[in-house]
């Protein structure tokens, strides 16, 4: 029988799908068993698994398992819809519980969830070929939050296109953002490099205008989990604040993702959904009031803050 494997889970297509327990990492590497698409959309509401990509396509893989061992299922249209309620900002969720969901047969459903699978990896490889040129040796290159095999299929998107330039033998340097309030950055893209043995070191989210004026840092790299017709890109709250100071540095600041992040409903950014998570994520012992807390998962960037954007099919938005 055919077996997915990737950092992040394990399927075996008319057997089981388990999932890399991320609100364990670093400390801890524990695989959870999904038994069906209830039990993925809780573990995606946690981020148990996260990650633009890596949402879409685990989201598939759990819905077509369940028609193909539930054939006679009649909840599969409303936990379809449930699922693809879990996170409202990143646009492959939706997209992958569609594609599933408009096959007929159990099977051909099974067939489309690794057909999402194979394309993201696919993607992946090609965005890391296609950002070649834009990395060089010497690089200080600052990346945000957790864009690597634990938010995709594949090696990553930005992150994708750094280990490529480690792989390239490029002497590099990553400066990893901790990225608040979730450490997606200092939890998982800092064990994800060391791993790798490719050289970075972590920082707080605030300490980057300081180095970019000790000229440590050339070049900035995200993801994105949305990006408007107009080049607007939702990813990671912070990533906006990251642009303005590129801009202020005079630092290309370069967005990588799969094309299928572009979404064609959204002509700006005003209208990509921002997920609003619970306050309790960032109070803390010096926080004496629990309430009045504002925490916005992700941000958008304006197009004229991002130097390029680029996809596996080439260069969405391209400046200098
Ligand atoms: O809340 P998360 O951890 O799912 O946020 C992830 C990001 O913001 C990534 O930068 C984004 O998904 C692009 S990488 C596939």
């Amino acid at each position: 029988m055919q077996v997915i494997k990737t950092l992040a889970f394990k399927f075996r297509p008319a057997k089981d799908l388990l999932l890399l327990d991320q609100t364990l990492l670093p400390k801890k590497k524990a695989f959870i068993p999904i038994e069906n698409p209830k039990h993925i959309t809780r573990a995606i509401k946690a981020l148990k698994v996260r990650g633009a990509n890596l949402i879409g396509v685990t989201a598939g893989f759990s819905l077509a398992q369940y028609a193909f061992k539930n054939p006679k299922a009649k909840n599969l249209k409303s936990l379809a819809k449930q699922l693809s309620l879990a996170r409202p900002t990143a646009v492959h969720l939706s997209q992958a519980v569609q594609k599933v969901m408009k096959q007929k047969s159990p099977s051909a459903k099974l067939n489309q969830a690794i057909a999402l699978y194979e394309e993201d990896k696919k993607a992946c490889e090609s965005m890391a070929k296609k950002a070649r040129p834009l990395i060089k040796t010497g690089d200080g290159i600052l990346t945000y939050c957790n864009t690597g095999c634990l938010a995709t299929a594949g090696i990553g998107t930005a992150l994708g296109a750094i280990k490529q330039a480690f792989q390239d033998k490029k002497q590099i340097h990553v400066f990893v953002c901790e990225t608040r309030p979730l450490n997606q950055g200092s939890r998982l893209t800092f064990w994800e490099l060391n791993q790798e043995k490719i050289p970075c070191s972590l920082i707080c989210d605030n300490m980057t205008a300081h180095l970019m004026s000790q000229k440590k840092i050339q070049k900035v790299f995200v993801g994105a989990d949305r990006i408007s017709k107009n080049g607007d890109t939702a990813n990671k709250i912070g990533t906006y604040n990251l642009a303005v100071i590129s801009h202020h540095f005079k630092i290309p600041f370069y967005v990588v993702a799969p094309s299928n992040t572009i979404d064609s409903q959204s002509q700006t950014g005003q209208k990509i959904p921002i997920e609003q998570r619970a306050g309790k994520e960032i109070s803390s012992y010096w926080a004496k009031h629990k309430t009045n807390i504002i925490n916005p998962s992700f941000d958008v960037t304006p197009r004229h803050l991002i130097t390029k954007i680029i996809t596996e099919k080439g260069y969405y938005i391209d400046r200098i």
